[in-house]
């Protein structure tokens, strides 16, 4: 199936692990903002150091360093395949030059998944959130326990805590999410194309759900 999605939500509703099902099950290409940053911090380059600032307090990144980074790589994403916007957009400017962008390489939005969690499962599942320095695959302490401890399943690396998994940033992320990126909500709503899901369930009945909205299409 082709289809051009966002996904939308607060920190921890689950959009890298629906995404990941997303990539895999239906071969779309994934875009991950979060992602992408974290890469460039690890790589120690003028992007990353900028963007540290910003990340390690649980602030967005301007808008202005964000589109021109994301507007390189939607310019480079294969025609032939779907993609999948995972922390991107974040705010009403972000949204309007995704507008833009998608105008310009001939292209459109399917739809905007919204992502429905409360605090205290935001809360739960960040401060229990586990990555693999290597390969990026997320588990839970408790909701996704890897099979060896402190080990990723997939290839073996090592795995550890976000720098802004602590509980004071993730607050401050939930706050800005509230403030800045819940208003797409109804910039999307308006437009006629956002669909949302509750992701308070397992990840794969969460799945579920998406895949309903997909073949409804
Ligand atoms: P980013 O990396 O995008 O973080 P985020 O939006 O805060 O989202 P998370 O990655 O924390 O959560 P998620 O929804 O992907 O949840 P996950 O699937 O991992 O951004 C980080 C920072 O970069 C921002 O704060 C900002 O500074 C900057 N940034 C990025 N994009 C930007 C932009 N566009 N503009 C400006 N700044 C930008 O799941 C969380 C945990 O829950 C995991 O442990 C998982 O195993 C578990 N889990 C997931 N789903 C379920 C389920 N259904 N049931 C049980 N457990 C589950």
């Amino acid at each position: 199936m082709t289809a051009n999605l966002v996904l939308l939500g607060p920190p921890g509703a689950g959009k890298g692990t629906q995404a990941e099902i997303l990539r895999e099950r239906l071969g779309l290409e994934h875009l991950s903002t979060g992602d992408i940053l974290r890469a460039e911090m690890k790589a120690g380059s003028e992007l990353g150091k900028k963007a540290k600032e910003y990340v390690e307090k649980g602030e967005l990144v301007p808008d202005e360093v964000i589109i021109g980074m994301i507007r390189e790589k939607l310019l480079a994403l294969p025609k032939e395949k779907g993609f999948l916007l995972d922390g991107f957009p974040r705010t009403v400017a972000q949204a309007e030059a995704l507008d833009e962008l998608l105008k310009e390489i001939g292209r459109e939005l399917t739809a905007v998944i919204y992502l429905k969690v409360s605090w205290e499962v935001v809360r739960m599942r960040l401060t229990g959130r586990l990555i693999c320095r290597n390969c990026g695959a997320i588990y839970h302490r408790v909701n996704k326990p890897p099979k060896n401890d402190m080990r990723c399943d997939i290839c073996g690396g090592e795995l550890y805590q976000r720098e802004d998994d602590k509980e004071e940033v993730i607050k401050q992320r939930f706050e800005v999410y509230n403030q800045q990126t819940a208003p797409l909500v109804d910039f999307y709503r308006q437009k006629g194309i956002l669909f949302e899901v509750n992701s308070e369930v397992s990840a794969e009945e969460t799945f579920k759900q998406i895949e309903n909205i997909l073949n409804s299409l």
